[in-house]
């Protein structure tokens, strides 16, 4: 019954037959996305990797036909016929083979299949754990096959830039001694060397620093890096970067060189034309405007500081915060003074759970406000305020009083929750800022020690070294920088440390022991010694990428085979027990504890 290819050649792929195909005999090959039969007419949507088309078989044939009335959705069949243009009646605008159908001369029946356990017609989605657990059949759904392959697009389009531009793309080690990126590591049991561990990449940075010194001056590897930590919508416990690296590099070639790639790549993938150089913001200016260091630039609603005016508040939670240090702030929600008790109760929500005492709000009338603390305010503070948020009648205004760090996280959050609630930017654009003069250092009040803000083999600006000698270490800055598109980190990187001295300077900060650098990274701290040249780099994540150039919500879309928040394989059903033979070849024995679990 079933068929073979035997001699069969296909000529064309479905989705791209078009009117310049009328009159040719062709052979396409996939899989039947959809059966009609009417009026002894057998329409079949065909659909391979590249679109659908469709066939008909007319009843005039009686053995093709006869055989094409078994077929099923899904069945897998290879059909010869003549492509011919259809009525106007019947064109399909929606579909690019819309304007033909192929009058099926011949059908060959390569395979069946049993009734999908999930739906790929996109308006019934099945459950996302149903789906991941059928992997390979949610993939055929339209959506996904546009997503992986504007991928494959982009990927190809970013090697083809960095070609141009003198990069060599060169392969770093998967098995690699553990990296500070400052994630968890996976770790990789060694069976030759019992007890000791490989660790994967958390990034390929110290290997590009490595290649930097050994003079491959413009580097960059589409690299797999794997990070054990909390996931998110937009992290994956494995996922991919962009990583580059060059030597003899300023912070502004390699923005530029990274506004031209993003240039690039959407102009060709997506045929959209941004707008560079990028807009600019420093790390103080990103959090005092918008209380994140990964603003949302669509759309304003920017934080205002009230702490000069509020000083001397009669409201506690106000001044409270003040004499401890801390700031108030407030957004403005144009026109929602109409919200309600419970609307605002949610928002408040929100703040508690981000560490807030709470939210307070006033509604602005003509002149005035009204509802909320406004009761606890004086007439020249509500003036005041007024002034300073240019606030008009029908507005809301929210107030968060706390320090600084939780002020700016509440507010930006309640920021981006009103973004979306008001629909305040177009879903479609693409707004790129750099984000700039990052610090070096933070202090952890909890451990009682510095620690890097984000990378420790950055290079102090220049005019900061000082601070080292003073122990200013918080006025230090690093030549660090990210790339922000609509509210999401894309890309992070800086211009690193080439020397030694100061090298050594930042570990001393950070509190290492001589044993403890020596062990961790020895090998990359003698590498310095040699004639390092003076260069930076940046790793935009691949996966967020294709997430913002193809509007998917859930990083999960980008990826073949993604992970479960919960770090699973659904499919495969990894990770999984392993024998105990493996696991005694490897020399570990797990505890009883694990074994019960
Ligand atoms: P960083 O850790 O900031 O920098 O990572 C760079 C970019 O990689 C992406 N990214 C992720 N994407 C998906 N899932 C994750 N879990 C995840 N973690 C990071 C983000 C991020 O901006 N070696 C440095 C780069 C450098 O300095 O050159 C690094 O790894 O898009
Ligand atoms: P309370 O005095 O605690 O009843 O709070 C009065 C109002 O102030 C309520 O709307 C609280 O949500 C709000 N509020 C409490 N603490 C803070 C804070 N730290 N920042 C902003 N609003 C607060």
């Amino acid at each position: 019954m079933l068929d073979f290819i035997r001699n069969e050649k296909r000529t064309h792929f479905a989705g791209r037959l078009n009117k310049q195909n009328a009159g040719e005999k062709v052979t396409v090959m996939g899989w039947v996305h959809r059966r009609r039969d009417l009026g002894g007419l057998i329409f079949i949507d065909l659909r391979d990797v590249t679109g659908f088309v469709q066939v008909v078989f007319k009843p005039e044939l009686e053995d093709v036909h006869r055989k094409a009335g078994k077929l099923r959705n899904e069945y897998v069949i290879a059909i010869t016929g003549n492509v011919v243009l259809r009525d106007a009646a019947n064109i399909n605008k929606n579909l690019p083979t819309g304007e033909i159908e192929i009058e099926v001369e011949s059908l060959l029946f390569l395979n069946d299949s049993e009734p999908l356990p999930v739906q790929i017609n996109e308006n019934v989605l099945a459950e996302e754990d149903l789906r991941l657990k059928y992997r390979y059949l949610d993939l055929r759904r339209e959506k996904l096959r546009k997503i992986i392959l504007l991928r494959h697009e982009i990927v190809f389009a970013i090697r083809e830039f960095l070609t141009r531009q003198n990069f060599y793309e060169i392969e770093t080690p998967m098995l690699m001694k553990s990296t500070p990126e400052g994630a968890r590591d996976y770790l990789v049991p060694s069976r030759v060397h019992k007890g000791k561990f490989f660790a994967l990449p958390q990034s390929p940075q110290i290997y590009k620093q490595l290649l930097m010194i050994s003079g491959y001056d413009r580097y960059f590897q589409i690299a797999r890096c794997f990070r054990d930590e909390d996931l998110r919508a937009d992290r994956q416990p494995e996922f991919t970067q962009l990583d580059l690296e060059m030597s003899f590099v300023t912070q502004e070639e390699i923005f530029h060189l990274n506004e031209e790639l993003f240039k690039y790549i959407f102009k060709k993938t997506i045929d959209i034309d941004l707008e560079t150089p990028f807009p600019r913001l420093t790390y103080n200016e990103a959090l005092n405007r918008f209380g994140i260091d990964k603003p949302d630039m669509r759309f304003g609603m920017e934080l205002i500081d009230l702490s000069d005016i509020l000083k001397e508040s009669e409201f506690k939670v106000f001044s409270g915060a003040l004499s401890a240090g801390g700031c108030v702030r407030c957004v403005v929600a144009k026109g929602c003074a109409g919200y309600s008790r419970k609307q605002i109760d949610r928002l408040t929500d929100i703040a508690k759970h981000l560490g807030g005492k709470g939210l307070a709000f006033c509604k602005v009338e003509e002149g005035s406000l009204t509802a909320g603390i406004s009761k606890f305010l004086s007439d020249e503070e509500i003036k005041n305020i007024l002034k300073s948020t240019e606030a008009e009648a029908g507005d809301l205004i929210l107030f968060a009083a706390d320090t600084n760090k939780i002020v700016f996280k509440v507010l930006a959050e309640i920021r981006n929750h009103f973004g979306r609630e008001l629909e305040l930017y177009d879903e479609n654009s693409h707004s790129f800022v750099w984000i700039t003069d990052f610090p070096m250092f933070e202090y952890d009040d909890e451990n009682e020690r510095w620690e890097t803000a984000h990378h420790m083999f950055t290079l102090p600006k220049e005019e900061h070294l000082k601070y080292f000698e003073t122990g200013e270490y918080e006025k230090i800055e690093g030549q660090l920088y990210d790339l922000v598109c609509n509210g999401m980190e894309l890309s992070s990187g800086s211009i690193r440390c080439h020397r030694l001295d100061i090298q050594k300077k930042i570990f001393d900060v950070l509190g290492f022991s001589e044993e403890e650098l020596e062990e961790k990274f020895g090998f990359f701290l003698n590498a310095l010694r040699y004639g390092t040249p003076p260069h930076g780099g940046i790793a935009p994540g691949i996966d967020r990428i294709v997430m913002i150039m193809s509007g998917a919500e859930s990083i999960r879309d980008v990826i073949a085979f993604p992970k479960t928040l919960q770090a699973a394989d659904l499919m495969s059903q990894s990770p999984s027990v392993v024998a105990k033979g493996q696991l005694d070849e490897l020399g570990i024995k797990l505890t009883e504890t694990d074994k019960e679990k």
